[in-house]
């Protein structure tokens, strides 16, 4: 069992632990999904305020659900489709703050208000995307984007 002691209040201070204990978490473990799915679970014991927090793979052209927590969600997405897809394609960070104004926003659970959508890149290529969603509207602030996209970075190579 991992106890991680990740203080919420204050931002900086939460992505500096979030980023600590996701690498303790995955260091030298060379499978993905364990990786993907105790990363998950991280983000969503430490991280207030959100409804879903976890990992599609770009597999064949084509986003597939990966490890996660929150509810039941689509398990394929389009390149270009919806939040998570737009991300994908562009290999840009994606923050909503209000999905219902987002085109094409694909609502797997109707809480979510707003989004933060970060590609994973690996030698340049996105080989997926962290999806976190909020039941409140704007939740995702410019912190909130720079400590995920760090995250992303760390784990590149572990997922
Ligand atoms: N809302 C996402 C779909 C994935 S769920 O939020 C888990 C989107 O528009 O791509």
């Amino acid at each position: 069992m991992f106890d991680f002691s990740i203080d919420a209040a204050d931002p900086q201070a939460l992505y500096a632990d979030l980023l600590s204990a996701a690498d303790a978490l995955t260091a030298g473990e060379p499978d993905g999904v364990a990786n993907m799915a105790n990363l998950a679970a991280l983000i969503w014991q430490s991280v207030p305020e959100l409804n879903w927090a976890g990992f599609y793979r770009l597999i064949e052209g084509e986003l597939v659900l990966g490890p996660f927590c929150g509810k039941p969600a689509c398990i394929r997405i389009a390149l270009g489709q919806g939040v998570c897809g737009t991300a994908a394609e562009s290999a840009q960070t994606q923050r909503v703050d209000d999905v219902q104004a987002f085109p094409g926003h694909i609502s797997c659970d109707a809480a979510s208000r707003s989004e933060l959508v970060v590609p994973i890149r690996r030698e340049g290529r996105v080989i997926a995307v962290l999806d976190l969603d909020s039941p409140r509207p704007a939740r995702f602030t410019k912190a909130d984007q720079a400590g995920f996209e760090q995250l992303a970075g760390l784990i590149a190579d572990r997922i």
